[in-house]
């Protein structure tokens, strides 16, 4: 069914069926538990944008595991180093873990490619990346994506727990910005 939502007076389409992402991060969560089989898994959500897809991840993860969040601010509009500040979270003893950073969307890579070296510092075991969306081409800043949900366009998405200026993030789906 090809819906249209409006937010901000823009139109989106439907680009990613609930049934879809359902079926996704079951496999995702699938190629996590066979890689993690002899490891505790402690997964990182990043806030705010990927609450929705840690809350299913979990869920669908078939084995112990951990959690914890944090919420960063990253400066995406300042060219500079573009600065990542922890906001919430990283006061509870990460040493030995090994952790699995959730993402909702990698974009350019400059938000995870500035926390990973504030997250070195708390001397986990491990860190992987989990991301439910990834826009290859849009990547500036090279980072290793261990489990990718969608490779998808350079055009910007909604919903899923993902915002357009604040708003969309209670969609069940995922919608796609209408036009160019
Ligand atoms: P990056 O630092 O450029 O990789 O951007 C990552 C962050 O930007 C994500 O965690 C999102 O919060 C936001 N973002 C990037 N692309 C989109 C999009 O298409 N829709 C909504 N948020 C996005
Ligand atoms: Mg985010």
């Amino acid at each position: 069914m090809s819906k249209e939502v409006v937010i901000h007076g823009r139109a989106f389409e439907s680009f990613l069926s609930e049934e879809a992402i359902r079926r996704r991060i079951g496999e995702m969560a699938a190629m996590i538990a066979d890689d993690y089989a002899e490891r505790l898994p402690l997964f990182l959500p990043i806030l705010n944008g990927s609450f929705v897809f840690a809350a299913d991840l979990l869920r669908a993860y078939p084995a112990e595991c951990e959690l914890a969040f944090v919420k960063l601010s990253s400066y995406r509009g300042m060219r500079s180093s573009g600065r990542v500040e922890t906001l919430i979270g990283l006061d509870l003893d990460l040493s030995g873990k090994d952790i699995v950073i959730v993402e909702d969307i990698v974009d350019s890579g400059r938000t995870l490619s500035d926390f990973l070296p504030v997250l070195q510092t708390a001397r986990p075991a491990s860190v992987a990346i989990a991301s439910l969306l990834v826009k290859p081409d849009a990547l500036e800043f090279p980072l290793e994506i261990a489990y990718r949900g969608f490779e998808i366009p350079t055009r910007f998405v909604v919903g899923y727990g993902l915002d357009y200026d604040g708003l969309g993030r209670n969609l069940p789906e995922i919608y796609q910005l209408k036009e160019r």
